[in-house]
């Protein structure tokens, strides 16, 4: 179970339409729930009035695999539990945002009425011995509403955001609250070894825990909750196979073709003040004043896809973004040529793949980042060996991926710097570090992960718990 669905749902004529949902999340998630079935229990993005039927039917339609079972939000849910607690709070706090965080007590109660719900949804799907597997910042209450009604079921949660030191943390007045809902868990895991290492200091903060931090084991209320370090991979086969297909390669040909530059760089991220666009305008705006030798010879390709559009921060980032575009242009093309494309939508698999293939660098550079899988799509799409990744050290990949070139996104010079060094670098370099990091996102791809996760739960052994994502 996860907030988010990987569809968003529109009624429509005839039965409800059916969109893919865009995120890290869902992403990751998904392919395990194609290869494992099950059923999804999460929000479709709508608003509903009282009396609206959730959907609840298997997906693909296609060639069903698993079921989605919808989760309905009133307006006034969606505003204090959605953008309210989960993305004003719990999300800036999480990133290091401190001082945009909204705490407000209706909120919190929203939160808590919403997370009540879920586990209620849970409690119909679960079967006995059969595993909820509840994901991310939204839905922290929901592992000990679970285990208070069915204490034999198995349960885990997976976070996929950072998880702040202590001192961000316990700003919260339900801090709390949140850990010992998270505690009715079984096994909790995280992208990094730092972020358990804070949810683990965290939890010292929590009355009756104990927590044992070189085992990564905490003990509450006489049951003991295991605490991994588990990045997520990517899809290894899907992005690798795409990337070799004739099709692609020719569409990534076209797109050089098209921009005419020998240079192109690449950043495709939802609209999030998290991700650092703005950040990486003005450092590209800063590259081509420092190596006028460039202007004319490179395009920098921003893919952004909107997200939480009401959180007025959202809409600040956008604007940012979109006027940091106008601003180079104007300064830097010539009027027939520009050197950024901002293109405002989501891609198929087949077009961004093409669109890594095509470019010379991804500039993978937020300010705080849980892990970041498109610096690891990146890699896995560089078949040809060729191709650099620019990354953030505060990005959780950056802990996997030691041979990108880092790049600090709060300082524009160094960033600025990063861009030079990725396009000026010499083609053996590249290559060499380019193998090294598909050497690791191959290892540790999504097969992995879910291996992990299973043998950390030993789900479908016999008489242990077997996959049911509720
Ligand atoms: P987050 O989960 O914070 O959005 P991630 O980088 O971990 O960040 O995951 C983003 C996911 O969304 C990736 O799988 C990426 O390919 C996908 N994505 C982002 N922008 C687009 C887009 N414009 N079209 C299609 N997929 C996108
Ligand atoms: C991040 C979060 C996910 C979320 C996704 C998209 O990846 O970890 O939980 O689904 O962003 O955000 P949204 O608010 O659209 O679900």
């Amino acid at each position: 179970m996860a907030n988010r669905l990987p569809y968003t749902i529109r009624p429509a004529p005839g039965g409800a339409e059916l969109r893919r949902a865009v995120g890290g999340l869902v992403t990751a998630v998904e392919p395990v729930l194609l290869a494992e079935g099950g059923v999804w229990i999460g929000w479709g993005g709508r608003t509903a009035a009282p009396g609206e039927l959730p959907v609840n039917l298997a997906v693909p339609r296609e060639a069903p695999r698993y079921r989605i079972h919808e989760v309905l939000l009133t307006a006034a849910e969606y505003r204090g539990y959605y953008h309210g607690f989960a993305n004003s709070c719990l999300w800036p706090l999480s990133h290091l945002f401190v001082g945009r965080a909204v705490v407000r007590a209706e909120h919190w109660e929203a939160y808590r009425a919403v997370n009540r719900r879920f586990a209620r949804a849970a409690l119909e799907n679960a079967a006995p011995g059969r595993l909820v597997w509840v994901h991310d910042y939204h839905l922290t209450l929901v592992p000990a509403f679970v285990r208070e009604a069915r204490p034999d079921v198995p349960i885990a949660f997976f976070w996929h955001i950072p998880f702040p030191p202590p001192e961000a943390f316990l700003v919260l007045p339900w801090a709390r609250d949140i850990l010992a809902g998270l505690l009715g868990s079984d096994a909790i895991g995280f992208h990094t070894a730092d972020y358990a290492r804070n949810f683990l200091r965290t939890v010292r903060a929590l009355p009756g825990a104990e927590v044992d931090e070189e085992q990564g084991a905490v003990l509450y209320q006489g049951r003991v909750i295991r605490v991994q370090v588990l990045p997520i991979g990517v899809d290894w086969d899907a992005f690798d196979g795409t990337a070799r297909r004739p099709a692609v390669r020719r569409r990534a040909e076209a797109i050089r073709a098209a921009l005419g530059t020998p240079h192109i760089l690449l950043g495709v991220d939802r609209l999030d003040y998290t991700k650092g666009i703005p950040e990486r305008l003005a450092a590209f705006g800063a590259f081509l004043d420092a190596h006028p030798e460039y202007r004319g010879k490179v395009t920098f390709i921003q893919v952004g896809v909107p997200s939480r559009s009401e959180v007025p921060e959202y809409q600040e980032v956008r604007r940012r973004v979109e006027e940091a575009v106008g601003r180079l242009n104007g300064l830097h093309g010539d009027g027939w040529q520009v050197p950024v494309r901002y293109v405002v939508r989501p891609f198929s698999r087949e077009e961004l793949v093409a669109h890594y293939l095509a470019a010379d660098a991804a500039l993978v550079t937020p300010l705080r980042d849980g892990l970041n899988l498109v610096a690891k799509e990146y890699v896995a799409s560089r078949v040809d060996g060729a191709g650099v990744l620019v990354l953030s050290p505060f990005a959780g990949a950056a802990a996997q991926l030691p041979e990108a070139v880092l790049a600090n996104p709060y300082e524009v010079n160094d960033l600025a710097a990063g861009i030079f060094r990725a396009l000026a670098m010499d083609p053996a370099e590249k290559g060499r570090r380019m193998e090294a990091l598909r050497r690791r996102v191959r290892e540790h791809d999504l097969r992995w992960w879910w291996d992990q996760v299973r043998s950390l739960l030993r789900v479908g052994e016999p008489g242990t718990a077997t996959l049911h994502a509720a």
